[in-house]
């Protein structure tokens, strides 16, 4: 195979879930270790490593993979801690949360992605034991009737259901996020939803990087809204707690000297700042 076939380059949206992969392996190898993740080796493959190597900038900024995965463990077990009965992985890609947590038995995992995707997981995974409760769902989120289907269905079975999605707003548009967002607020039990963003400036910078490649493969950056996480309010979600994935990286030591001058964060909207968070948004 040559280094331009399929093994080397982003086929689809899909492929980004390898992507993310390589870090987790990256850092399950490290002595100082934020998060393991015993089974991200194996599911990005030999493809994730050549996507991380092949995209522009692809293998950088390992800090803030880690930093955004070690967030999202952060919120999603104070959730679980809450209370949450249901946790609703929207794009889980290759996650492998509900093998690598330590989760109550009854809880339900209800992960959502692309066919593909999914069925490469269960390839990996099918002979694994999850701590869990886990279902893996097949279905295109930009698929109104389908989506509202499942998220009817998940809130007449759960009481405190928390939504997460970790790396896909940015995929979408404004339009297309505040149509997600005001279906996941129609559900009463649907309390709280972790995501991560971007600011305008980052938007910018991994547009002119990274995103140029991943834009041919129909996986363009398209999310990064001047309002920060105030976007969400008028479509029925509230800023509870934001957290910035430099600041973050910062405490474990882990960011890049470089780019310490860009601490503390300003206040309020971050424009020009190349900014990236993660956020935890409550029903209003
Ligand atoms: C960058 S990956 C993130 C995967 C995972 N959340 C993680 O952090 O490792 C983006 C994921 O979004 C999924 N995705 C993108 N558009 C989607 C859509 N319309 N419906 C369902 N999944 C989608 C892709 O298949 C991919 O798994």
């Amino acid at each position: 195979m040559t280094m331009t076939d399929s093994t080397s380059t982003v086929r689809g949206i899909s492929d980004t879930a390898r992507w993310v992969a390589y870090f987790r392996a990256l850092e399950t190898q490290r002595s100082d270790a934020l998060f393991r993740d015993p089974y991200a080796e194996r599911l990005a493959g030999e493809h994730g490593y050549q996507i991380a190597n092949t995209l522009r900038d692809g293998n950088k900024h390992e800090w803030a993979w880690v930093a955004r995965t070690y967030l999202f463990d952060q919120f999603l077990s104070r959730a679980i801690q809450q209370g949450a009965d249901l946790v609703l992985n929207l794009a889980a890609g290759l996650d492998a949360r509900p093998y690598r947590m330590n989760l109550p038995a009854t809880l339900q995992w209800v992960e959502v992605d692309l066919a593909d995707i999914v069925s490469y997981k269960e390839k990996i995974l099918g002979n694994e034991k999850p701590g869990c409760r886990l279902e893996r769902v097949s279905l295109d989120l930009s698929d109104l009737a389908g989506r509202r289907k499942l998220f009817a269905e998940i809130n007449g079975r759960a009481m405190k259901v928390v939504v997460a999605s970790e790396g896909l707003l940015i995929y979408f548009s404004a339009e297309e996020v505040a149509s997600l967002a005001r279906d996941l607020a129609a559900g009463e039990h649907f309390q709280s939803w972790i995501i991560d963003l971007a600011s305008p400036g980052q938007l910018r910078l991994m547009q002119r990087t990274s995103g140029k490649q991943l834009s041919e493969a129909g996986a363009a950056f398209k999310f990064g809204p001047p309002e920060g996480a105030n976007f969400f309010a008028p479509q029925g979600w509230e800023p509870k707690d934001v957290q910035g994935m430099l600041k973050t990286a910062a405490q474990f030591k882990r960011a890049p000297a470089e780019l310490l001058s860009l601490l503390p964060e300003p206040k309020g909207n971050f424009g020009n700042y190349p900014w990236t968070g993660v956020c935890l948004l409550n029903r209003r």
